[in-house]
């Protein structure tokens, strides 16, 4: 059964980065399932290609959008195509992430450049190359939204106890720079909000992914004992709140952290 052309998202063109990964995946059908036309981002041509035959065959809409999102050519490449065509962007979620783990003591400068350089200037680059076509989507449909995809560890510490291994745990790079995506969302939320684009960040809890669960299922217990509703996230129950925040139904909401996280931060 098409699902195309039904839907909150109906007539909606969404960038989302990171796509073909394990909570990317999830976005993006559920992105499609609401009628959206999906612009999967990945640095492989092959694995953008797999995923949007799989949006193809539950009746969505999407197509590949392949570039590096710390390449500043790259994506003004991408930018300059939907220019050309004078194509609107209705929905940019900034999800693409990268890098390893580590701990204050073993964490090198290069590490926090590039955790920043992932999770900050490269969001902030997209969201402001891509402005002109959030623009028209706005002009087009009335509402714009940007989506970030932070994290519990941009708004709280991991405890070290949790992990297998000190360096196994989620480091402190990764959570700083994905502290500075919140900030830079409310940023965009303030400076973006008279335009009526809006601007939110997700922040989703403890979200491992089935090979994490199958290689380290000590520590994804010790996780799940953390949670207080007592399991790890499924990855489908990032849909909704992505879905929910890039929708007309979210159109007064704005400069919001959307904690996904089974009351992980509330603690
Ligand atoms: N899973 C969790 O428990 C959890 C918890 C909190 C927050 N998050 C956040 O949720 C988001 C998705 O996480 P995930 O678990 O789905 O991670 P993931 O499976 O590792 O997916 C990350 C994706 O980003 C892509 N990527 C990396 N560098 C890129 C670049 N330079 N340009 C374009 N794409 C690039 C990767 O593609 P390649 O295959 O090319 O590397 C991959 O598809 C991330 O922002 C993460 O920080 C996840």
């Amino acid at each position: 059964m098409s699902t195309s052309n039904a839907g909150r998202l109906a007539g909606r063109t969404a960038l989302i980065t990171g796509a073909t990964g394990y909570l990317g995946t999830f976005m993006s059908r559920a992105l499609a399932r609401e009628g959206a036309h999906v612009r999967v981002n990945a640095r492989r041509l092959d694995a953008a290609q797999a995923l949007v035959a799989e949006i193809e065959a539950e009746g969505g809409k999407a197509s590949p959008a392949v570039f590096d999102v710390r390449d500043a050519r790259a994506v003004e490449a991408f930018a300059g195509e939907l220019e050309a065509r004078g194509e609107a962007l209705h929905i940019l979620i900034n999800n693409a992430a990268a890098g390893r783990g580590g701990t204050l003591e073993t964490a090198s400068d290069q590490d926090y450049a590039d955790a920043y350089d992932i999770a900050v200037v490269a969001a902030q680059r997209l969201m402001r190359v891509l402005l002109p076509a959030l623009r028209r989507g706005r002009a087009e449909l009335g509402d714009a939204a940007i989506l970030n995809v932070s994290s519990m560890y941009g708004l709280v510490s991991p405890d070290l106890r949790s992990y297998d291994a000190p360096e196994a745990s989620n480091p402190p790079f990764y959570g700083a720079a994905k502290a500075a995506l919140v900030q830079l969302t409310r940023y965009g939320a303030c400076q973006l909000g008279p335009e009526g684009i809006r601007c939110n960040a997700i922040a989703p809890g403890a979200f491992p992914s089935p090979a994490t669960q199958q290689s380290a299922p000590d520590m994804v217990e010790r996780l799940r004992a953390r949670v207080p509703l007592g399991r790890i996230g499924e990855g489908g129950e990032i849909a909704g709140p992505v879905v929910f925040l890039c929708s007309p139904e979210a159109s007064y909401i704005t400069g919001a952290v959307l904690c996904v996280d089974g009351g992980w931060t509330a603690w």
